[in-house]
């Protein structure tokens, strides 16, 4: 293929914005989405934002995503930045550590993730929702955002460590929060100045770390060896090939990145469900007559294969908000790719979101449409451009998962009410760690 010796074609940011966000004592508002989704509808499938000296690849042809993540998976490593604002959170665990280590780990963990083992937590999760909703009262406004966060950080913990951390999960969350906080503000923040100058919030992410790495090592050192049925129980009985356990440090990373992936993505998910449904009534009863096959008798695990419109619903939903918004990933030398050549560590980031919004892959993209995953239809989607799990060797683990525990929490409460939205006001997703309603989703809880 001819190397192309131009540049890649895209934006120029220019250099005053760098010394205005430099100064600013706050983050400004930035809407990251519309920026690469305006820059897409400019320069296509693969463009470049010039920052100073950065520069910053964003990728959403399928053909090329499918390169980066497959075919020559093994020349990219996950990015920098990604490590810069979650390393010290999650150390060496999947989400982060690379090569011959991250295969020994991936290897190890899977098991904890196969059907049989999970659909084991089906209970749990509808048990945890049933909870949730006798808090709930008709005519009520809620923020759905934050009780779905609150409930898949219980399911986490609950299906990670089997030992009821109810009355921890309160300060477990408030710890997470300012963890998560500060990371998206390392990943979004061009210039974190203000940040080394007033090292108060520095100091609170500090602590809170500390403080949660102690409640996760307590948690380990007291969960014994039996299994338990837990996730833990597998990633503790786990052995590599020459029989060794996974290191308490290690154990520690996993754990926490187990913490951290498995529930603001699903709780995000669940967020977006509910906006569509409240914005797609024919949608909503649709599904509402679909669940009335169950007679009002809580969802199960073996139920979900006759609830098909559920999961297209979730597919559709995933589509439009992927809640991780794409991958990060940078050449471990330097390579050609696209026609263009790229220097080792080149900052790559695969938008899933552009690729889900493209109309060239999903026609009239911006429409709520969850036929596009009726059997006809979903066998119809090119190739790699539907991706809101990413795809290769690193494909999330917790794919399985999230889409079980997402159905049978939608299809518990759905039992129970349905939600409008509380105001007129459009509802704005932002891009922090993940794609989130801006401010919460204020949602009002009406009888069926
Ligand atoms: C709707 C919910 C979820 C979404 C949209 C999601 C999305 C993703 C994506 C896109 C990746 C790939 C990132 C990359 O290639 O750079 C990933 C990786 C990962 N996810 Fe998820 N995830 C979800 C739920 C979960 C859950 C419930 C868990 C665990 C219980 C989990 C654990 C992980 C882990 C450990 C990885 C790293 C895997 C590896 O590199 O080997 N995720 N997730």
């Amino acid at each position: 293929m001819q190397i192309s010796s131009t540049k890649v074609p895209g934006p120029v940011v220019p250099s005053f914005t760098r010394v205005i966000t430099a100064l600013s004592p706050v983050r400004l508002p930035f809407d990251s989405l519309k920026y690469t989704y305006d820059n897409a509808n400019i320069y296509g499938k693969f463009y470049a934002i010039y920052f100073d000296n950065q520069v910053t690849y964003v990728i959403s042809d399928r053909k090329l995503v499918y390169e980066i993540l497959v075919e020559r998976h093994a020349e990219f490593h996950k990015a920098q930045i990604l490590r810069d604002s979650i390393g010290e959170l999650v150390g060496n665990g999947l989400l982060t550590s690379e090569d011959s280590f991250w295969r020994r780990q991936r290897k190890l963990a899977q098991p904890a993730f196969h059907f049989q083992r999970i659909a084991a937590y089906g209970e749990t999760m509808v048990a945890q929702t049933q909870d949730m909703l006798r808090e709930w009262q008709a005519g009520e406004t809620r923020d759905i955002a934050h009780d779905m966060m609150a409930l898949t950080l219980g399911i986490v913990n609950k299906t990670l460590f089997n030992i009821d951390v109810r009355n921890q999960a309160k300060h477990i969350g408030e710890l997470t929060y300012i963890l998560l906080e500060s990371a998206n503000d390392r990943l979004n923040s061009y210039h974190p100045i203000w940040e080394r100058m007033f090292k108060t919030r520095r100091r609170r992410e500090e602590k809170a770390m500390h403080e949660l790495f102690a409640i996760i090592d307590n948690i380990i050192t007291q969960h014994g060896n039996e299994d338990k049925g837990d996730l833990l129980s597998m990633l503790l009985a786990a052995r590599d090939d020459e029989g060794n356990p996974m290191s308490a440090k290690q154990l520690r990373d996993e754990v926490m990145t187990l913490f951290v992936a498995g529930h603001e993505t699903t709780a995000n998910a669940l967020d977006w469900v509910f906006y569509f449904l409240a914005q797609n009534p024919e949608v909503e009863a649709k599904l509402l007559r679909e669940i009335e096959i169950l007679n009002g008798k809580p969802p199960a695990v073996h139920d979900l294969p006759n609830l098909p419109y559920s999961e297209m619903v979730l597919k559709e939903a995933l589509r439009l908000y992927p809640p991780a918004a794409g991958a990060t990933r940078q050449p471990i030398h330097d390579i050609e790719l696209g026609g263009y050549h790229f220097t080792k560590g080149s900052n790559i980031v695969i938008s899933t979101y552009l690729m889900h919004r493209n109309p060239e892959y999903f026609p009239d993209p911006l429409k709520f449409d969850p036929e596009r995953f009726s059997p006809a239809r979903e066998a119809q989607i090119q190739k790699y451009a539907y991706l809101p799990f990413g795809g290769g060797p690193r494909v999330c683990i917790g794919n399985t998962f999230a889409m079980m525990e997402a159905r049978l929490i939608f299809i518990t409460i759905l039992q129970h009410y349905r939600l409008t939205l509380a105001t007129n006001q459009p509802v704005q997703a932002e891009q922090l760690f993940t794609i989130r309603p801006k401010g919460g989703l204020k949602m009002k809880v009406v009888k069926p």
